[in-house]
């Protein structure tokens, strides 16, 4: 099975009677750099938390890693998108009274599926060893609301790799970047990727990304909803 992501015919509205997203067909292969663009408010976000299992849509299929995600329960939603995704967001939301270590460890605290899939012969030995690979050595006791920008951003890279999940989700994270910090985030966040293997889906606003992915998606393209 070469297909990451394949969602048919799926209708979403937060309110009865209103959609916001309508996709007709979306396929997504597996191990590909997928850039989805398009302005503020038309969908997006609502369209990677039917990804992730967060919203179910009121109509059609959406299939993710081998999973029929509106067959399952709430439960199992949650433990597959707990196994087989990373997620960043656009503010990162580390947690503030954990350390950079105890942060990067969460996905394999909560999930035993991503703590099976270290690399290391123990969780925090693959906690060190991830961050050396980000530059994050340093600061592993540090408290995260003690981080400048960038290192929360490799922070939050770190969370969504580890336990090497099969798709890393990230929505927005370089909206508040300059320059050079984006180049550097997109940088940081192929690399850890390549190294677990993962899938990319990467939300942004910025059309300037696209020669950076594998492929591009513009919103517009796909949901039938106008904003
Ligand atoms: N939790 C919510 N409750 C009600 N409406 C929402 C909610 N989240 C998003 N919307 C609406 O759904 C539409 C799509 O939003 P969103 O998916 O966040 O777009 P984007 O990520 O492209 O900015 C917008 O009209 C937005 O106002
Ligand atoms: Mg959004």
């Amino acid at each position: 099975m070469s297909t990451a992501v394949h969602m048919h015919d799926v209708v979403f509205g937060y309110h009865a009677h209103s959609p916001v997203v309508h996709v007709k067909e979306l396929s997504i292969d597996k191990g590909r750099r997928i850039l989805l663009h398009g302005p503020s408010g038309t969908g997006k976000s609502t369209l990677l938390g039917m990804i992730a299992g967060v919203l179910v849509p009121q109509q059609g299929t959406c299939e993710v890693l081998g999973k029929e995600l509106t067959e399952l329960s709430h439960a199992a939603r949650d433990r597959h998108r707990g196994s087989e995704m990373g997620y960043i967001f656009q503010s990162y939301n580390l947690i503030p009274y954990l350390s950079v270590k105890e942060n990067i460890g969460l996905p394999c605290q909560a999930h035993t599926k991503r703590r099976m899939r270290i690399l290391a012969p123990s969780l925090p030995e693959e906690i060190s060893r991830i961050a050396v690979g980000l530059g994050l050595a340093e600061y592993l006791h540090r408290g995260t609301d003690r981080l400048d920008i960038g290192q929360q951003q490799r922070v939050a890279i770190a969370r969504a790799i580890i336990g090497r999940p099969r798709l890393v989700i990230a929505d927005e994270p370089t909206s508040s970047l300059d320059n050079d910090h984006r180049e550097h985030f997109l940088h940081l966040l192929f690399e850890a990727c390549e190294d677990v293997r993962a899938t990319i889906l990467f939300v942004s606003h910025d059309r300037s990304l696209m020669p950076r992915f594998d492929e591009c998606i513009a919103i517009a393209d796909i949901n039938q909803v106008r904003a």
